[in-house]
């Protein structure tokens, strides 16, 4: 689509990225901008400019807007707010209500309002000022990071039903945008133009997706792998760990008293059998040097189990309390003891 002749509607139009939409829509040649703000004294006076008065959770209204202004050929879905609530804050439920009906209940009802503009308009074009937390989450934006999940989601959904009347949806990410919304933020960030240009770059050449910065590239690329990549910490990956089998390896290094060590060595593995949990027992000799030299280890014994959450429950038990003594009084010359992952070819 080309910006220049065009008539587009901007919400959130009176500061930070909307205002950026603004300046680079006009500097582009849009005939006309509808710059939308909650009280629209504050919109900044621009000669193509028009303040109109909106608040997007207001659903009347924007039934009422689109009505208003049937020549938008160029919608673009920005205004946002952030409220830095984690997902266990006290107010997490209704902030992430609140974010939820800005970030994505905001988008969805304008974009059902002026699908029918757009598409009396030639078909035109949505933008979705979204952000790389649609892709991850962090501390204290959990519930905004939901709300740019959703509304990531929607942008999808909407480029596949609006195809079919030739409307296009452009979806935004970006990481750190120099706003008033991250100025507590003491983080680099990118200039909101930045984000404009990037956009509406976009739209004039047909890309529905824009990574507008290195962090948001970075966190699209990670998704395939992110629970190992960006959530190492994640429920699924312990749970991973939790059913590996393991396997728990003595390395008993050569004995100062090696005949005490065989007369006691049948006991300790029937001590090793009755650890629960143990599936099996590989036990081993370490063969002799030929000439004569003290070999690298004694014995081998690998106690064999479902997974790492079973072999550490066994260690704790009372007859761990036997085995382990027992082990340490016969390996006079040390022992060596491991948790492995048992890797199965
Ligand atoms: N800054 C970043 O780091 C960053 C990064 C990625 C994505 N984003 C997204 O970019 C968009 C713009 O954010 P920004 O950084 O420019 O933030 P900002 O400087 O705080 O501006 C937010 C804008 O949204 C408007 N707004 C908020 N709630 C509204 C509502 N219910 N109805 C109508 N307008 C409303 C505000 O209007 P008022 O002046 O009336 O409050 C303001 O114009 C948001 O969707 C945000 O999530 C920002």
């Amino acid at each position: 689509m080309n910006i220049e002749g065009s008539v587009a509607l901007v919400t959130g139009g009176n500061r930070g990225i909307g205002l950026a939409f603004v300046d680079e829509l006009l500097a582009r040649g849009a005939t006309k901008v509808y710059a939308a703000a909650r009280d629209r004294g504050t919109v900044p006076d621009r000669d193509r400019v028009v303040a109109v008065e909106l608040d997007v959770t207001d659903h009347a209204r924007v039934q009422a807007l689109a009505e208003e202004l049937p020549d938008v050929d160029l919608l673009v879905n920005n205004a946002g707010i952030g409220l830095g609530s984690a997902a266990l804050d006290p107010n997490a439920v209704a902030a992430a209500r609140e974010e939820l009906e800005a970030n994505y209940f905001g988008p969805l009802v304008m974009s059902r309002a002026f699908a029918p503009v757009l598409k009396a308009n030639g078909g035109g074009v949505i933008v979705n000022m979204l952000s790389m937390l649609s892709f991850l989450t962090a501390d204290h934006l959990a519930t905004y990071a939901a709300s740019k999940a959703a509304a990531w989601s929607l942008s999808n959904a909407l480029r596949l039903e609006l195809a079919g009347q030739g409307t296009a949806v452009v979806g935004v990410h970006a990481g750190f945008v120099d706003t008033d919304l991250v100025s507590a933020l003491d983080i680099s960030k990118i200039p909101a133009a930045g984000v404009a240009v990037a956009a509406l770059d976009a739209v004039e050449s047909g890309v529905s997706e824009v990574l507008v910065d290195e962090p948001s590239r970075r966190a699209k690329a990670a998704l395939s792998r992110d629970q190992e990549l960006v959530f190492p910490n994640s429920v699924s990956s312990i749970q991973e760990t939790a059913e590996r089998p393991t396997k728990i390896a003595f390395i008993v290094d050569n004995p100062a008293d090696p005949d005490a060590f065989e007369s006691g060595y049948g006991d300790l593995l029937a001590l090793a059998s009755k650890l629960p949990g143990v599936q099996r027992i590989e036990a081993s000799r370490v063969w002799p040097k030929e000439d004569g030299s003290p070999t690298p280890a004694y014995r081998l014994v690998d106690l064999y189990f479902t997974g790492y959450d079973a072999a550490s429950e066994a260690v704790a038990t009372p007859e761990a309390a036997e085995f382990f003594p027992r082990v340490f009084e016969l390996a006079t010359g040390g022992v060596r003891i491991a948790f492995a992952d048992v890797e199965e070819s």
